[in-house]
């Protein structure tokens, strides 16, 4: 989610770092870096902010900068540290030999240091990427072999990464490894290349080789060696990258709607870091700015958005309201606008955008601005208007969306509300849940694992896609907190493939739409586990009783009622509180795969946009 970039061969390396990371900068970095190497020495220039302090930093110092040929940069996504320029990479361990970049995030950096500290390594940021620094060099202080350090090191490594290091005693390569965060290499004629996406590269080289998780690579000008897990040398499987810088971020997948769709488990992680660290310690959210005096003061909140965001906002009023204790409307904000709405001191108002610009958000933010509430934003932009008027922002961390329909940033916007939800129990000191918080919490704490789980297998799905691609129309029912998701989830099928889809409560179906249905008409129905469960298998009993074809996505069905539907998607076992995180991913996929069986433009539907800049 933030930016690698790697140069050997003869040119300028400083020129290439520096456009390589401006074709990453569009995501919205918060301080960036470079490291070249000069024979047995290496240079760092780092800044804070935008890019443009580092280019500046850079111009007064083209007369050294300008002989190196080889080096490492980084656009940074400050995930442990502020985004400071000593927090900025590249970091180095302690005699400086070594210098290293880094994406991602390493889980079990504390222990790491606890270790490395008594090894007598300095520490020089708050980076979690340091430890890497430091634990790399110590290893290589063993072997006398960067690529054997770097082996020996990821193995000591829990997280996601992806490295890219130099050393000064070995100043004719780059070594690189990876694991869940993305590494290209760029191979070129007496030189060669390292990103993390290929808009960095793709002006100077066609020719790419992606980097498998668990790999190491050593590359020099003229070579490239890529090894397994095992240390064993394995032949370059050769790729040639699309031209155009849109298509071209995909990542090896068809569309971003999908690719977006696997990044999901990372974005929980993410979202995570820092602010839930164990099922028994509070929940951590710096970013919100009510004090706990202002929160028990709370007599209401309004929770205002559109489209998919005010879908992750009827989740947000389930929770709310239930562990908080704090009665929650929900409204689009094209509504909230134009009428006399009830709100003062005392109301917190949620603004949830992925966009950060949507303008029908931006009015009703503002408006109610005036009324001297608190304003707190979730969104996927901390660099956005709406983060602007927020008095509390609330960061998803999402990363770039390029899909039109947004998938990735609803599972951050429900992730940020589970939190908050949390953070508001626990600051008005509400007993009455603790142990079933304690429980969600951990649940949480293992979502990305089920996410994966659930991802890794999409065969039934793409299955089902097909069989039902040619209906119409379709009913999606649910009850209780995953109505949001058949909503959501009706969305994402009319967004990409214009097929009718309507999201009702199932207990509603019998107060009219029932009149609808027939054999051409499918039904949906969501059902998991816990207190509407029955019910909502007795509104599929009625659906069937009027031959719709019948399609269940639950964690669980019983032999004698699995003979009801005609198609069963399971997700991995869930509490009805979380079911909504898995069970839109099914809605999700299916919704993808019925367009792109339809052979629809996925990413970018018809009469749509992403950031809807006009109320
Ligand atoms: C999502 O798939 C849609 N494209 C759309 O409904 C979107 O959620 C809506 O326009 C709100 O956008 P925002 O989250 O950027 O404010
Ligand atoms: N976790 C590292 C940091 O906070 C890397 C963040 C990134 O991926 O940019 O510095």
């Amino acid at each position: 989610m933030c930016g690698i970039i790697g140069y050997i061969g003869d040119k300028c390396a400083a020129d290439i770092l520096i456009s390589g990371l401006s074709h990453l900068e569009y995501r919205g970095y918060d301080s960036s870096g470079v490291a070249l190497m000069h024979g047995s020495e290496i240079d760092i220039y780092k800044a804070s902010g935008k890019l443009i302090n580092l280019i500046e930093i850079l111009k007064t110092k083209k007369a050294v900068t300008s002989i190196s040929n080889i080096g490492i940069g980084h656009i940074r996504w400050a995930t442990h540290g502020l985004p400071t320029t000593a927090n900025a990479h590249p970091h180095t361990c302690t005699c400086k030999s070594l210098t290293l970049v880094h994406n991602g995030i390493i889980e079990n950096y504390q222990e790491l240091k606890e270790d490395l500290l008594k090894e007598g390594c300095i520490f020089r940021s708050e980076t979690d990427t340091e430890i890497a620094a430091h634990l790399i060099a110590s290893e290589y202080g063993k072997t006398l072999d960067l690529l054997e350090a770097m082996q020996n090191a990821v193995k000591k490594i829990k997280g996601a990464f992806a490295f890219c290091a130099i050393h000064k005693n070995e100043p004719d390569k780059i070594v690189v490894a990876k694991r869940n965060a993305p590494l290209v290499l760029g191979v070129g004629n007496g030189e060669n290349y390292i990103a993390s996406d290929i808009p960095a590269i793709i002006e100077y080289t066609k020719k790419a080789i992606y980097l498998s998780d668990y790999q190491v690579g050593v590359i020099t000008k003229n070579d490239i060696k890529i090894y397994d897990e095992k240390g064993k040398l394995i032949p370059n499987k050769i790729e040639y990258m699309p031209f155009e810088a849109m298509a071209i971020s995909k990542l090896g997948y068809k569309h971003f709607m999908i690719k977006e769709i696997h990044e999901q488990s990372d974005v929980v992680r993410n979202n995570l870091q820092g602010k839930l660290i164990e099922h028994n310690k509070p929940i951590k959210l710096d970013d919100f700015k009510l004090s706990s005096s202002d929160i028990k003061k709370l007599s209401r909140i309004q929770i205002i958005a559109c489209g998919t965001s005010l879908h992750a906002g009827l989740v947000g009023k389930y929770i709310i309201e239930k562990y908080a204790g704090i009665p929650v409307d929900v409204e689009a904000s094209s509504e909230y606008i134009y009428r006399e709405t009830i709100a003062d001191k005392n109301t917190l108002v949620i603004g949830i955008s992925q966009s950060g610009e949507t303008a029908d958000t931006i009015t009703a933010i503002k408006q109610v601005k005036e009324k001297k509430s608190h304003i707190a934003i979730i969104t996927n932009r901390a660099d956005s208007t709406m983060a602007r008027l927020a008095d509390s922002l609330i960061p998803v961390n999402a990363g770039i969306e390029v899909s039109v329909a947004a998938t990735k940033s609803y599972m951050a916007q429900l992730i940020s509300l589970y939190l908050l939800a949390i953070y508001l129990n626990e600051a008005k000191g509400i007993k009455e849940y603790k142990e079933e918080i304690a429980r969600l919490k951990q649940e949480l704490i293992e979502l990305p694992n089920k996410i994966e789980a659930l991802l890794e297998n999409t065969s039934e799905i793409q299955r089902v896609a097909k069989k039902y691609s040619s209906y119409k129309n379709f009913i999606y029912i649910a009850r209780g907190i995953n109505l949001a998701t058949a909503l959501e989830g009706a969305l994402k099928l009319k967004e990409i493939s214009y097929i009718n889809a309507t999201g009702y409560g199932a207990g509603e179906l019998k107060h009219g739409p029932i009149a609808m249905l027939d054999e051409n008409m499918p039904v949906l129905a969501i059902l998991n586990t816990g207190i509407v469960y029955d019910k909502v298998l007795s509104n599929c009993e009625e659906a069937r009783a009027r031959q719709a074809k019948l399609i269940g996505v639950t964690n669980y069905i019983s032999e004698k009622d699995r003979a009801l539907f005609d198609d069963l998607i399971m997700i991995p076992d869930a509490s009805d509180i979380l079911s909504p995180a898995l069970n839109i991913i099914v809605l999700q996929l299916l919704a993808y795969y019925i367009a792109e069986y339809l052979g629809k433009d996925v990413d970018q539907p018809r009469n749509l946009a992403k950031s809807v800049t006009v109320e």
